[in-house]
């Protein structure tokens, strides 16, 4: 079985989030299943594609509304990521080293369109198209309506929603920038007056699949007004919970840590990289560490943490540290707490230093409104960190609090008291050192690594042929 995975993210090419974690993951482990995953996603100007050799594998020009633009499809020349990565090349629209931008919607339907150009052209076609978020969520409404595709018609097309807060709206204007097709069915690209890719996926994909299962179930009743269409298309839904790549996340092996360390001796390795935290960050390392790392935005709780971080720092002997970007104002007030004694930050996104904080800190925080997955919980279990959670989405079906016989700190809302609250019990739970390291090796030895999803993923493309 050939599958075709389409994404704008993939690790190690381009990541903005766990969309690439996710992309760059789950091949690998579909080729140990005896099936055969490519990624195709778009040539960014960026660290990985200038270090790297690409071949042309097909050239042509892709037609969007009246105009035509030129493009290449090229090939990771090394096979240095187990699996077949291909990139699309179109000057106008892609080739910059950003990932998103305002104009979204022509750069990635340009890439959409070009992709199944390039499958048009393949004598061996893919046995499945397999494509992530709603930057390729036309790609299932193309292939089963615009006449260009008539031919790739029975591919089953799978659609994965890691997160439907964002939906890639557009004004019906520009209908005539999509491949043409009956219009009587235009239906198929609306929700709200608007053509939306999310809700156009939604509709024409084979199968819909979300990032846990208890997402799955809250996007019935939160879908940022998707609700009623994830309701009525619940047959052809399911939730697979994502994991994480084993080799790449490996607290014995990682490169970018300080110090090296496994489940039978987590302490002096995460000793040694706490130590050079506290060092880079001017924090006590004999107080406990609690970080967060992510994007600052509202899904992730983070307007509150100015507030929450005070309040914790005041009441408990504990250091802070934080790692993300994301909104302005937010990065602004986390700046000014510079000045709170035994906090650090670094606003901005650093690929090492997240690898060394789910190393060195103590307990990662989440205080997420919304989290479809979230991985960062499951690296922290990985590096023997102690998960800080709001139990929702992914995070209530892969962290159970200590108190339920389990091994992680659970709150159930995310306000500054509930989440200082948490803090604190996490806190004098931590006073405690013999059952906090054994509660380290335990945690570190829970397997989320993508063995049983990827099968998951396996038998579902296994229904849809005939
Ligand atoms: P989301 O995709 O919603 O951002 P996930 O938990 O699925 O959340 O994945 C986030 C990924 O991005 C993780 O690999 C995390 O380590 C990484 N990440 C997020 N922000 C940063 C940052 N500022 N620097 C380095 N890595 C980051
Ligand atoms: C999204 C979600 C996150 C999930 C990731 C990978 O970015 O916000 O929860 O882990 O996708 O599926």
């Amino acid at each position: 079985m050939d599958i075709l995975h389409v994404s704008a993210e993939c690790y190690p090419i381009a990541k903005v989030g766990g969309l690439a974690d996710v992309v760059g993951a789950l091949p690998k482990y579909q080729k140990k299943l005896n099936t055969t995953s490519s990624v195709i996603m778009p040539y960014y100007n960026n660290p990985f594609t200038q270090k790297n050799n690409f071949n042309v594998v097909y050239e042509n020009k892709l037609e969007m509304g009246k105009e035509l633009f030129s493009f290449r499809v090229l090939k990771l020349s090394s096979n240095s990521l187990e699996f077949d990565l291909y990139c699309v090349d179109i000057p106008e629209f892609l080739y910059t080293d950003y990932v998103y931008s305002s104009s979204d919607t022509e750069r990635f339907l340009a890439f959409q369109i070009a992709t199944l150009d390039w499958v048009l052209s393949l004598e061996r076609k893919p046995d499945i198209i397999h494509v992530h978020d709603h930057h390729t969520g036309l790609i299932p409404f193309m292939v089963s309506q615009s006449y260009r595709y008539e031919t790739l018609k029975n591919i089953p097309t799978i659609f994965t929603i890691h997160n439907a807060q964002y939906q890639g709206w557009f004004s019906h204007n520009k209908v005539y920038l999509i491949p043409e097709f009956n219009f009587t069915n235009v239906g198929l690209l609306d929700w709200n007056s608007n053509i939306n890719p999310l809700a156009a996926a939604i509709k024409c994909a084979w199968r819909v699949t979300t990032v846990s299962p208890s997402y799955m179930e809250e996007l019935k009743l939160k879908a940022n007004g998707l609700e009623d269409l994830l309701m009525h298309e619940s047959k052809k839904c399911i939730g697979i919970l994502n994991g994480i790549d084993w080799n790449v996340w490996n607290p014995e092996t990682d490169n970018y840590l300080i110090g090296n360390y496994n489940s039978s001796n987590p302490i002096d390795g995460k000793k040694t990289n706490k130590q050079w935290l506290c060092k880079e960050f001017n924090l006590d390392e004999n107080k406990p560490l609690f970080a967060f790392i992510g994007r600052l935005v509202g899904e992730k709780g983070s307007d509150l943490f100015p507030k929450i971080f005070k309040k914790a720092l005041k009441e408990n002997n504990i250091s802070i540290l934080l790692l993300g970007s994301g909104n302005k104002e937010i990065e602004f007030q986390l700046n000014q707490l510079q000045e709170e004694k035994n906090y650090g930050s670094f606003i901005g996104y650093d690929e090492r230093l997240s690898h060394i904080i789910y190393a060195g800190a103590d307990f990662l925080l989440m205080p997420s409104r919304v989290e479809p997955c979230g991985l960062n919980q499951m690296y922290s279990l990985r590096y023997g960190t102690t998960p800080i959670v709001n139990a929702i989405g992914g995070l209530k079906d892969t962290v159970v609090d200590i108190n339920a016989n389990g091994f992680g700190i659970c709150h159930y809302g995310v306000t500054i008291e509930e989440v200082t609250n948490a803090i604190t019990r996490a806190n004098l739970f931590y006073q405690n050192q013999t059952e906090y390291i054994q509660n380290s090796k335990k945690i570190m030895l829970i397997d989320n690594s993508w063995t049983n999803s990827a099968q998951e993923y396996i038998n579902l493309y296994k229904s849809l042929k005939k």
